[in-house]
């Protein structure tokens, strides 16, 4: 018999749920099996100084000790019910908000849950390779850290469908870890949860740009008539916040140690930046393009009928939905949306019930706009004359009304030869991967060191000092 609150720290009250604790009892087993699989290499007997959530009080939620990662209390949290709470947008509006499944809308409800937690394992399997090549301890417990909060996520899409959605629920809860992130026979629903990650500069470029859709996807639910998701997503919020973090200073301390070698030894030129040992920026810039247009195409069609259907059910709003000042219903309001016409990129106006996808979209172009401007401020301080930029949003998309369409980063609609021949120009070719991995062929383990490539970050984690031993290899 499992002690669930000691083995599952939640609060939804576990030890009384007979029925879903029949359920996680099968399920639990098979998703341990999953990570000695699919999880971090070599990682099993490691002592990592991991944050672990048992409560989601303020103090109980970030708690910091040394775990194996199988041991790793994978929990169930559910921000905590306003019995007030109503649907606040969609046909629906102004009810109480559901606590269990409306059977009407039961099979999209599970769609989207599915889709949801379908990308917290992908992409544990994405980085799988990456401790052995980590730049320092405190890198390599960072990624641990997202890894196991990924699993928490899983754990937590896996509660909704166990509790809510009986024996197709289950179903659905065995598949999640039965597909695999680039398989060809059994993929991750998603593209970009497809695409490998295979180095540590794809991965802080993934945990800022494809994390944060994450968070953009965890905000629209978080806002859902079924309550249940909704406060689950909100716990989720909190983590993911973390995952955001990794990847921003990562990105940023790579782009500061690369403008500190090229100052100190006065060189400019791409080749000789690399001859130093150090990522150039145009490589980081072509990486940026690749994660930035591949995670744009996570939010969908800019017009899109599933979309419209989603929000007019109550089942997943906009992007702070009930701060937003209309009708939070759209009957009438527009929404622009581009596309392509001849060698034009037009904008034409599209009722907003139909653009949900695009506007969501949109809302997180505006985020990461200011996380590139911190990045920029790293090399402007440093006096180069570089500048990064966001590509076109139809830039090298496969979903939309830029799929099939060949446009330049800076906008211009090209003929596939004109596009082809500047391909690795603007995204990271394989000389590039190359290169990059060339600078992670070893782990560094020494407390305190960190490889050539990247500075130190600026503080450690949990008022621990950098020379931390964050991860311990037995
Ligand atoms: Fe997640
Ligand atoms: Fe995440």
């Amino acid at each position: 018999m499992i002690n669930y609150t000691e083995k599952i720290p939640n609060n939804i009250d576990l030890g009384r749920d007979r029925i879903l604790q029949r359920a996680l009892e099968h399920w639990q087993p098979a998703f341990l099996g999953w990570w000695f699989d699919m999880g971090p290499t070599e990682s099993r007997t490691y002592d990592v100084y991991l944050r672990t959530a048992v409560s989601v009080e303020p103090d109980g939620w970030a708690q910091f000790g040394y775990v194996k990662m199988p041991e790793y209390r994978w929990g169930i949290f559910l921000q905590p019910r306003d019995e007030q709470r109503q649907v606040n947008f969609g046909t629906h509006k102004g009810q109480p908000a559901w606590q269990e499944v409306p059977g009407e809308y039961r099979s999209i409800l599970r769609r989207i849950i599915v889709t949801q937690g379908d990308t917290e394992p992908a992409s544990v399997e994405q980085q799988k390779m990456l401790g052995l090549s980590c730049p320092s301890l405190y890198d390599l417990r960072n990624i641990f850290q997202v890894n196991v909060e990924e699993g928490r996520h899983l754990w937590a899409m896996v509660y909704l469908l166990h509790r809510y959605f009986g024996r197709d629920g289950r179903e659905e809860a065995e598949a999640l870890l039965e597909r695999r992130s680039g398989d060809t026979d059994n993929p991750r629903i998603l593209g970009a949860f497809n695409e490998p990650t295979p180095d540590w500069l794809a991965f802080y470029m993934f945990t800022f740009f494809t994390d944060r859709d994450g968070k953009f996807q965890l905000c629209a639910l978080a806002e859902s008539g079924f309550d249940p998701l909704s406060r689950t997503c909100r716990f989720m919020l909190t983590e993911e916040a973390h995952h955001m973090f990794v990847g921003e200073t990562g990105v940023s301390r790579i782009i500061q140690r690369t403008c500190e070698v090229m100052k100190e030894n006065k060189v400019e030129d791409p080749d000789k930046v690399r001859a130093l040992g150090v990522i150039d920026l145009q490589t980081i810039q072509k990486y940026l393009n690749f994660h930035y247009s591949v995670t744009l195409d996570l939010y969908g069609s800019d017009v899109s009928s599933n979309a419209a259907n989603y929000f007019t059910s109550g089942l997943k709003g906009r992007f702070e939905e009930t701060k937003l000042n209309d009708d939070h219903k759209l009957t009438e309001a527009g929404y622009p949306v581009s596309e392509v016409v001849g060698d034009k990129i037009v904008t034409k106006e599209v009722p907003a019930l139909t653009a949900l996808n695009e506007r969501l979209r949109d809302d997180y172009i505006r985020e990461i706009e200011s996380g590139i401007s911190r990045w920029q401020r790293v090399i402007d301080k440093a006096g180069i004359p570089f500048r990064l930029t966001l590509p076109h949003k139809g830039f090298h998309r496969a979903i939309g009304n830029f799929a099939g369409h060949y446009i330049s980063p800076d906008g211009q609609v090209l003929n596939e030869g004109a596009w082809k021949n500047h391909e690795f120009d603007w995204l990271p070719g394989p000389k590039d991967h190359a290169f990059v991995q060339s600078l992670m062929s070893g782990r560094v383990t020494e407390p305190g060191k960190f490889a050539n490539w990247i500075a130190p970050p600026a503080r450690g984690i949990n008022n621990q000092p950098l020379n931390f031993e964050y991860v311990r290899f037995n």
